[in-house]
This record gives C-alpha cells, sequence and structure tokens, in this order.
C-alpha cells in the first residue's frame, strides 16, 4: 500500500493567461469537487495567478506558480517574490524546471536559493530534476538526475515531505515519448534512496511526480509504480477533460493501493 497521498499538478506553462485560464480553473473546481483522497495542483501563468485564487480558494485544487525569485523584493524588474505568490493564493511553487535551466540560465546553485525563498515564505517548492537525452544516452541519468538533487536535499528536510520532487526526462517533455513505467520507476528508487539516505522520513514522505507526454492512455502505468506519486502534467493539463481524466486514474490506483 503506498501512503503517500497521489499529487496531480498541471503545469499550463506560457498558456492560459487571461480568460481561459479563469474559466479553465472554474471548470477544474467544479469538476474535482469529489474527488478526494487525490491532490490537484495547476500553476497558471502570473496574470492569472490572483484572479484564479480567488475561485480556487477553499477547493480541492491547489496553487502554484511556475517560477519566483529567491529575493524578498527589490531591484528586479519582471521578477516575482515567493512572498507575493503567497499573497495572489499561492501554496506551491514549481522550480527549476528543465526549460528555465536550458532556456533562462537555472543553475542548481539559483535553484537551491529559490528552494530555500519558498520555503521561507510558506511555500511548497516542487523541484524539478531530469537528464537530458544527451546525458541519458551517455550513460550519466542518476549522477545527473541526483547531482540536481544533493543541490536541495538539505533544505528540503528541514520539513520532511513538504516539497515535491519531479523527475521530468528532458526528453520526455512535449515530445509525445513518455519514459516506461519501469525506465522511470527505476530513475524514482534511485531519487528516493537518495533522499532516505540524507533522512529516513525525508524519503518515506516526500511525493516523487513523474512528467514528461503524461497522458490518460499512459498515466495508469506510471502512476502504479511503487515510487511515482503523482504527475506533473504540461499539454494534458490545459483541458479539464484529459487533467481530470488523470485526477481520476490516480484516484481508482490510491483506492486500489488502499484496498491491498
Ligand atoms: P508535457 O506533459 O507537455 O510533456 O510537459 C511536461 C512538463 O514539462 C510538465 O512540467
Amino acid at each position: 500500500m503506498k501512503e503517500r497521498t497521489p499529487l496531480i499538478a498541471g503545469n499550463w506553462k506560457m498558456h492560459h493567461g487571461g480568460q481561459s485560464g479563469f474559466a479553465l480553473a472554474s471548470e477544474l473546481v467544479a469538476a474535482v469537487g469529489g474527488l478526494d483522497d487525490v491532490d490537484v495542483v495547476i500553476a497558471p501563468p502570473f496574470t492569472v495567478l490572483a484572479a484564479i485564487g480567488t475561485e480556487t480558494e477553499n477547493t480541492r485544487v491547489e496553487l502554484a506558480a511556475q517560477n519566483a525569485h529567491a529575493k524578498l523584493e527589490g531591484a528586479f524588474t519582471g521578477e516575482i517574490s515567493c512572498g507575493m505568490l503567497v499573497e495572489a493564493g499561492c501554496k506551491w511553487v514549481i522550480l527549476g524546471h528543465s526549460e528555465r535551466r536550458q532556456l533562462f540560465g537555472d543553475t542548481n546553485d539559483g535553484v537551491r536559493e529559490k528552494v530555500q525563498a519558498a520555503m521561507a515564505a510558506g511555500l511548497r517548492p516542487i523541484v524539478c530534476i531530469g537528464e537530458t537525452l544527451a546525458q541519458r544516452e551517455a550513460g550519466e541519468t542518476m549522477e545527473v538526475v541526483l547531482g540536481q538533487l544533493d543541490a536541495v536535499t538539505d533544505l528540503i528536510s528541514v520539513k520532511a515531505g513538504t516539497a515535491a520532487v519531479a523527475y521530468e526526462p528532458v526528453w520526455a517533455i512535449g515530445t509525445g515519448r513518455v519514459a516506461g513505467p519501469e525506465q522511470a520507476q527505476e530513475v524514482h528508487a534511485a531519487i528516493r534512496g537518495r533522499l532516505a539516505e540524507h533522512k529516513a522520513s525525508l524519503g518515506a514522505q516526500t511525493r516523487i511526480l513523474y512528467g514528461g507526454s503524461v497522458k490518460p492512455e499512459n498515466a495508469a502505468g506510471l502512476l502504479e509504480c511503487e515510487d511515482i506519486d503523482g504527475a506533473l502534467v504540461g499539454g494534458a493539463s490545459l483541458k479539464v477533460d484529459s487533467f481530470v481524466k488523470i485526477v481520476q486514474i490516480a484516484r481508482e490506483g490510491a483506492e486500489r493501493s488502499s484496498a491491498n
């Protein structure tokens, strides 16, 4: 039986930044209202966070941002602090997404600073880690993934279970090329092992999500794996039907697991 509550998070990336985002959030709130036993998080663009925050308040849908700045405030044109995200209604923040690492220069040290700021502000980080195709082919997957994890392990161990880790192989993001359940489970087990080496409760309580082309068609196989506690969903989170289906699949899995 899995003891961790499944977590399904939708990363909207740069989509639905206005009225369509508000509408999608409202539909989701209505659709997942009765689906207990699964935690549901959505990460819309900054521009609609506060508006959606009023819609998701006191509902089963929790709000995440897709990034944050590490400083509290200051002359950082174009940036948003963790405190501001809390004010907008966020409970979570996605940090270290591979798109930020690849396109916007986020480094392990930078992600570490952001995780520290998020935890200090009371936000729960979803820390993304994952290897590129070249790194996988060079046999460097574990080294890369565990190195990215090691950069934040001591920070997230202070309140074990508060942060989530998302394993997102870069080659599976937006490509339709999903890691097979065995392939994903192998890395998830290594991640959990590393967390447990640091502190047993950190290994036991941290939810490790898989991300990369998760769809209703492949979610069940992934979510059944022992060390996969949920999904960070990109494309399939942009439509209410596909996202809710993934939430339902996670719930059915949790029910089966508690019956065993
Ligand atoms: P896709 O589900 O579109 O592959 O995106 C995954 C992702 O990057 C989620 O953060």
